[in-house]
């Protein structure tokens, strides 16, 4: 197997300014760290609250595994559903889960503590704000159970970084390290990691949907269409279109089934196949990658990239969707702390790596498209959305 791992775009800001600011930088940082300044910021009321948010963020980012693993311990309880339904007191929930009281009743304060849980009234627990979508979108709890392995695989970080890719994560993606899984893996592999990405694919569905226009087009290609949950989408969505699912045949075993079941197999034709050793089929004006070139090596995305390039007639359309990174421009916004969660989950799984929207038009321009532009949506943590055109005039 090749190498993998790839490097990201080096952060440069601009070479006057970076020196500037790189001396205010170390002016803050020494402010920061004076003992006598966080007294006198904390005893000032002016300035109390900037300190006291810095340290609970920092807190916050310290204790961010006790979180995660209450959050997990309800999702094992079925709390948000069960809550969902009725509050319930203590005793109750304790009757239900089997767990002593006053060790379940740890889970339900430290719960209400981080925002997933709420006291009622007659001492009964209800859901909180974080908690409602948690009762009701079993793609996210599918992704915390999930999320455990990765959790195991970064247990001791720096072993990880130095080994990734052999843990529980990479084991999970047949395809990210075997280039010929299809042949070589049981249908099993393909059809747990299909279901997973077939409840978490709502969220991004909603976002492609609601940001991009396809009265425009005649038939859309999915590349990488897993069970077909966003063609049967937008096939609701959009009536006059056609479509075509390109995935690895295990994969496309289970759309079949899939848009059978949605009685839309008229409208719709399967092509299983690998874009590492097939062409693509051709006919369709708009091809879409949704959640795929993040699992891939550059040379692997400049590959499919190419071979989308060549299946769309001239003048057609690529919609590239997928979580995106936080550009070094400052003009982009501070830095998200989601970007570390797909960073390491990328890792974890072997051979991809999350890339700002400027690597990815630079990817698809080298593939020959032209005019690639964002098309900005409204929930930028599901996806980011970039459209490239093929040239309507021949090279
Ligand atoms: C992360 S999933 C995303 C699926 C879907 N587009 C979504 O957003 O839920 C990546 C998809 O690419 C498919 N895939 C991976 N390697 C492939 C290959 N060599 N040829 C065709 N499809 C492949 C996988 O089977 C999987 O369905």
């Amino acid at each position: 197997m090749t190498d993998p791992l790839d490097l990201a775009s080096p952060a440069l800001p601009a070479p006057a300014r970076g020196l500037w600011k790189d001396a205010w930088q170390r002016r803050l940082e020494r402010w920061y760290a004076s003992p006598t300044l966080y007294r006198w910021s904390l005893a000032n009321p002016l300035t109390r609250w900037v300190t006291r948010r810095r340290t609970q963020k920092l807190f916050d980012l310290m204790a961010g595994f006790v979180h995660s693993q209450v959050m997990l311990g309800c999702v094992r309880l079925d709390l948000f559903r069960q809550l969902y339904q009725a509050p319930a007191d203590l005793a109750e929930l304790a009757r239900r889960s089997d767990l002593p009281a006053p060790a379940l009743q740890r889970l339900l304060l430290s719960a209400v503590a981080i925002g997933l849980l709420e006291h009622r009234s007659q001492g009964r627990f209800g859901l909180g704000p974080l908690g409602v979508p948690l009762a009701t979108h079993p793609g996210i709890t599918q992704m915390i159970e999930h999320n455990q392995l990765l959790y195991e695989d970064m247990r001791d970080p720096l072993g990880f970084l130095q080994n990734a890719w052999q843990g529980g994560m990479a084991a999970y993606w047949p395809y990210a390290h075997d280039a010929q899984a299809a042949q070589t893996q049981a249908q099993d592999a393909f059809t747990r990691y299909s279901a997973l990405m077939d409840a978490s694919q709502g969220f991004v569905v909603q976002e492609i949907l609601s940001a991009y226009h396809f009265a425009q087009h005649a038939c859309v290609l999915d590349v990488g269409a897993s069970k077909g949950r966003f063609v049967c989408a937008l096939a609701r969505h959009a009536p006059h279109l056609q479509f075509k699912l390109f995935d690895l045949p295990p994969v496309l075993a289970l759309a079949e089934a899939e848009v059978q079941a949605q009685d839309l197999a008229a409208r719709m034709t399967l092509h299983p196949g690998s874009f590492l050793h097939d062409p693509l089929p051709t006919g369709a004006d708009l091809v879409t990658l949704v959640r795929v070139a993040h699992d891939h090596p550059d040379a692997v995305v400049r590959q499919i990239l190419k071979k989308i390039h060549d299946a769309l007639p001239l003048g057609g359309t690529l919609l590239l969707a997928e979580p995106m990174a936080q550009s070094a421009d400052p003009a982009d916004g501070p830095p998200k702390p989601t970007d570390a969660y797909f960073h390491f989950y990328l890792l974890a799984m072997g051979a991809g790596r999350l890339r700002t929207p400027d690597e990815l038009r630079a990817l698809m321009e080298a593939a020959g498209f032209s005019h690639v532009e964002l098309v900005p949506n409204a929930m930028p943590i599901h996806a980011r959305i970039l459209i490239g055109r093929k040239s309507r005039c021949l090279p």
